[in-house]
């Protein structure tokens, strides 16, 4: 039987949220990775090194016994994080980084940042300190595009941020377009992308597939065909600079199946397998490791997974739905087969 064999990943963006829904989810991303930069938009959002402790043991409470995960922490920045809080995340070990939503940008970021420069203060902080910042890149402008959210944040505010702040280590998080991986291939090696797995695999007809499909819908939204190229191509091509993010968010299927229907896709139930498949389908499994194992923890400046992990070639069906308490979730491809298999 055809395997692979890998050192084992660690997901470097992940929404596990709290409560059931956390208690439903978090075996998945457990199961699948070693570490996980854990999102922090809660409600409230996680602002504090006090709140994102907390939230820590929740997430520690509700791992199963049989395996060991560890969250990597991170905080909400806003306008009024403190100068001092930035300096007390820089000294935790449990807390890796800031996560930057422009405010409105996507699921709970009202409280986030309306004008990059109401938080230059702390950027310079977190510059002094060497603590990553993580983006959410995308405008938020009702004029703009929705398709063109993304190529307009980096053309104007990733511009700006990076020439002022230039020690600064930052995170594009889940990249959509080709300019994005234009962007960050030409800036230094400071800064770097995250790449989703549902950006690697379909491209925007996905969510127009013969009727609405919200199981599709994510932000950034999916892109053109040519801009799903441009990921596969930065995520098979070698360069240290991209990493794995599944960026997988879960809703309650009847808050996704909706009039108004929420951003966010479910796939920590087969996080590896997804990326197995698009990077087999481009002849690039030889490169999978290094997207997956290496280059995340090479920029956190954590040590590499001793662990490995096996996926075999062997098909299994996705189930329809994942329930628990008063939860139920549809994953990424329900119902649908994949052919490598997490063993
Ligand atoms: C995320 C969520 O639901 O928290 N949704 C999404 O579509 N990706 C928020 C985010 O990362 O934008
Ligand atoms: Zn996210």
């Amino acid at each position: 039987m055809k395997t692979l064999t890998l050192t084992k990943p660690d997901d470097w963006h992940v929404h596990v949220r709290n409560g059931a829904l956390l208690r439903t989810v978090i075996a998945h991303t457990a199961k699948q990775f070693a570490r996980a930069i854990i999102m922090p938009n809660l409600k409230p959002p996680v602002t504090t090194v006090a709140q994102a402790l907390a939230y820590r043991e929740e997430i520690l409470s509700a791992v199963p016994a049989e395996t060991s995960f560890e969250p990597l922490m991170t905080l909400y920045m806003t306008a009024s994080t403190s100068v001092e809080e930035v300096k007390s995340a820089a000294d935790s070990p449990y807390i890796h980084a800031f996560k930057l939503y422009p405010a409105g940008a996507t699921t709970n970021s009202d409280a986030g940042v309306s004008d990059v420069k109401q938080i230059y203060r702390q950027l310079e902080t977190m510059e002094k300190f060497d603590i990553p910042l993580l983006i959410h890149g995308e405008v938020v402008d009702e004029r703009c595009d929705i398709f063109d959210r993304e190529k307009q944040f980096v053309s104007t505010h990733l511009e700006a941020i990076t020439r002022d702040f230039p020690g600064l280590r930052v995170v594009l998080e889940h990249v959509t377009t080709a300019e994005a991986v234009y962007f960050v291939e030409s800036a230094g090696p400071n800064v770097a992308a995250t790449i989703t797995p549902q950006h690697l695999l379909f491209n925007r007809n996905a969510i127009l597939a013969g009727g609405i499909r919200p199981h599709f819908y994510c932000l950034p939204i999916l892109k053109r065909e040519e801009h799903r190229l441009a990921l596969v191509r930065a995520a098979t091509g070698g360069s240290q600079k991209f990493f794995l993010c599944t960026d997988s968010a879960p809703h309650l299927t009847a808050l996704k199946e909706n009039a108004c229907g929420c951003a966010g896709c479910y796939s920590a139930h087969a996080a590896l397998e997804l990326y197995a498949k698009v990077f087999e389908e481009n002849g690039a499994l030889d490169k999978l490791e290094n997207f997956a194992s290496f280059n995340g923890p090479d920029f956190y400046r954590l040590p590499r997974n001793s662990e490995v992990v096996t996926l075999i070639k062997s098909p299994w069906n996705i189930p329809d739905f994942y329930a628990n308490e008063d939860v139920r979730i549809t994953p990424l491809l329900a119902g649908e087969t994949l052919s490598w298999k997490l063993q």
